[in-house]
C-alpha cells in the first residue's frame, strides 16, 4: 500500500483540524497587510478571505503534512510526476534563460523566434512575395487559450492581425477566413498531438482554401507552418521540416503557450515582449520553489481555494477580470484548473473522496454586474472569487480607469461585508456578504506581469493536485467524448444502423437530426 493509500488528504492530521476550524466566521477581517503578499509587479490581497490567523496555521501544517516542498521538489527535478503517462512535467524549463534549460530547448526557442521577426519585419514573405498581414492560428486548448489570452491582452494597435481558429462549428471557419488574401495569409497549425477533430479538420479546410484559391501546388510549404510532438503528422500534412517546431510530451498542452506554441504571441507581439513573458513567469518559477508555504504565492491560494472548496461548500469559484485586456482570463483559467483537477480519482487509482476543482467560470468587469453579480450578492450559493484588476490604465482615460477600479474594489468589499436589512424593503436591500474573494492587482499590464500572473496560477493547480493526490496533468476524461462523438459521427453521416448501442434519448435525438435534415 502506498503513503499515499494509507493517508488521503481527510486522514492528515491538519485536514481534521481545518473541519472543527470550519464554522461560519464574522467580524472584522484582519488587516491588508497581514493578508497579502507581493511578488514584483503582482500584489495577491487575501484580506477578505474568511480565515484567522488559528486557520492560516492550520492551512500551513496542511501544506507540511501533505509534503508539499517535497512535490515541488519533485515537479522542479524532473521526476515522472504525470504517473498516468509516465512523463515528467518541465514546462518550467521553456521559460527559463538560455544559460538554464537544455540546448535543444534554447535552439527551438531561437529558431521560432527567429521566424517570428522575419515575420513581422516582412523578410519572410508568401508565395507571391507579398508579406504576410494576416496570421491564422488554428489549435485548441492548450493550444490555443493561453495564446490568445496574451495576443489579446498585449496586441499593441498595428500590430500583425493574429487570428485564432479553434471550434469545430464551420461558422468560425468560414467567419476567420473571409475576406482574407491567400498571398498574405499565414498559417500555424498548433497541436501538441497533431489529432485533434477540431484541429485537424480546420487545417484541413484551410488547406483547401488555400488551393482552391491560388491553384499553388506548394502552398502549404510556405504559408503552413506546424507546432506539434507528432512531426511525422505534420510532414504528412505536407509542412516541411523548417516549417514544423518542436513540442515536447514532458509539456502538457495547457502549459504549452511557453514553447513554440508561444509563436503567435511572438509574431503579434515580438521577441522582446514574448522573452519578457517568460521572464515574468521564470520569477514566479523561483519564487515557488525557493519560497517557504507561508510565504509562497502559488501555495497560498492553493490553501485558499482548499478552505473555501473543502471546508465552507463553495461549489464555484468566479474569475473577475477588470480589465478589458483580461477577459480571456476566465476561460484560459477555466481549462488550467478544471481539466487539471476535475478529477475524482487520486494518483494511485482510488477515490478521492472529498471535492476537488470548483467550477470555474467568470465574466468580464462592469459588464457582469448588470448580468450575474446580482446572483453573487443575494442569491442562495456560496462561491469565491478573484477579482483581477491593473493599477495602471493601459490608455489615457483616467476617469474611466478610476470608475472602472472603484467599481472592482466596491463589488469585493460589497461581496465581503454585505449590508444590513434596514429602511424599507429591508430584507429586500440586505446583502449576506461573508461570500470570499481574492484581488490580484497587477501594477500595470506588461508581458511580465502577465507571465506572472499566470505562472501564479499554474502552480496554484499544482499545489491543489498534491493537496488531493490527484495528477493535475492528464486529462482521462476527456476522451469518452472524443470515442462518442467518433461513433455517432459515423452514424451521422454513414445512414448506418441509428441507434446501435445508442441510448433511446441519443438514437431519439439522431432520428430527428437526420429528419430536420
Ligand atoms: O481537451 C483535451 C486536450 O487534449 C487538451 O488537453 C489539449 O490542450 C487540447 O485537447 C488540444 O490538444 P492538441 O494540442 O493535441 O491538439
Amino acid at each position: 500500500m502506498s503513503a499515499s493509500q494509507s493517508n488521503p488528504p481527510q486522514g492528515l492530521g491538519a485536514w481534521q483540524r481545518l473541519a472543527i476550524l470550519a464554522k461560519p466566521r464574522t467580524g472584522t477581517p484582519a488587516r491588508a497587510t497581514s493578508r497579502s503578499r507581493r511578488l514584483g509587479p503582482v500584489l495577491v490581497d487575501y484580506s477578505k478571505q474568511a480565515l484567522d490567523d488559528e486557520v492560516f496555521e492550520a492551512l500551513a501544517e496542511l501544506a507540511a503534512e501533505s509534503k508539499l516542498p517535497r512535490a515541488i521538489g519533485e515537479l522542479f527535478a524532473g521526476a515522472r510526476i504525470n504517473n498516468t503517462e509516465d512523463r515528467p512535467v518541465q514546462h518550467t524549463l521553456l521559460r527559463a534563460p538560455a544559460g538554464a534549460c537544455p540546448k535543444e530547448v534554447a535552439a527551438e526557442r531561437e529558431r521560432f523566434l527567429t521566424v517570428a521577426d522575419a515575420v513581422r519585419c516582412g523578410q519572410r514573405r508568401g508565395y507571391t512575395g507579398k508579406p504576410f498581414e494576416t496570421v491564422i492560428v488554428i489549435g485548441i486548448g492548450g493550444s490555443q487559450l493561453g495564446p490568445e489570452l496574451v495576443v489579446d491582452a498585449l496586441r499593441p494597435p498595428h500590430a500583425p492581425d493574429v487570428r485564432f481558429l479553434a471550434n469545430i462549428d464551420g461558422d468560425a471557419a468560414v467567419r476567420t477566413l473571409a475576406g482574407l488574401d491567400p498571398a498574405t495569409t499565414l498559417v500555424i497549425v498548433v497541436s501538441k498531438s497533431f489529432t485533434t477533430l477540431e484541429t485537424r479538420v480546420n487545417a484541413e479546410t484551410t488547406r483547401s482554401w488555400f488551393l482552391e484559391r491560388t491553384c499553388e501546388t506548394g502552398i502549404v510549404e510556405e504559408h503552413f507552418l506546424a507546432v506539434t510532438a507528432n512531426q511525422a503528422a505534420a510532414a504528412e500534412f505536407g509542412i516541411p521540416p523548417g516549417n514544423r517546431f518542436a513540442m515536447w510530451d514532458w509539456v502538457g498542452g495547457r502549459f504549452s503557450m511557453w514553447s513554440a506554441a508561444g509563436l503567435p504571441i511572438a509574431i503579434a507581439l515580438g521577441r522582446g515582449c514574448f522573452e519578457d513573458l517568460l521572464a515574468g513567469a521564470h520569477g514566479v518559477d523561483d519564487h515557488f520553489r525557493e519560497t517557504a508555504p507561508k510565504d509562497n504565492i502559488p501555495v497560498l491560494l492553493a490553501l485558499l481555494a482548499i478552505w473555501n472548496t473543502n471546508f465552507h461548500g463553495t461549489a464555484t469559484h468566479a474569475v473577475l477580470p477588470y480589465d478589458r485586456r483580461l477577459r480571456l482570463l476566465p476561460s484560459y483559467l477555466q481549462q488550467l484548473e478544471m481539466e487539471s483537477n476535475g478529477k475524482s480519482v487520486r494518483r494511485d487509482g482510488d477515490a478521492v473522496r472529498t471535492h476537488t476543482a470548483p467550477v470555474v467560470w467568470g465574466g468580464e468587469e462592469t459588464n457582469g454586474q448588470h448580468a450575474f453579480h446580482q446572483l453573487l450578492l443575494q442569491g442562495t450559493r456560496a462561491f469565491s472569487a478573484d477579482f483581477v484588476a491593473v493599477a495602471r490604465a493601459g490608455h489615457d482615460l483616467k476617469d474611466h480607469h478610476d470608475w472602472l477600479l472603484a467599481n472592482c474594489l466596491a463589488q469585493s468589499k460589497a461581496m465581503s461585508e454585505g449590508r444590513a436589512a434596514d429602511g424599507p424593503l429591508g430584507s429586500h436591500r440586505s446583502v449576506a456578504g461573508g461570500q470570499p474573494s481574492t484581488t490580484v492587482l497587477l501594477d500595470e499590464l506588461t508581458p511580465r506581469s502577465l507571465g506572472a500572473l499566470l505562472a501564479l496560477y499554474e502552480h496554484k493547480v499544482f499545489c491543489l493536485g498534491s493537496i488531493w493526490q490527484i495528477n493535475p496533468f492528464d486529462q482521462w476524461g476527456v476522451e469518452l467524448g472524443k470515442e462518442l462523438a467518433g461513433e455517432i459521427h459515423d452514424e451521422l453521416t454513414s445512414g448506418g444502423s441509428q441507434g446501435a448501442g445508442n441510448d433511446a434519448s441519443t438514437a431519439g435525438l439522431l432520428t430527428q437530426v437526420r429528419r430536420a435534415r
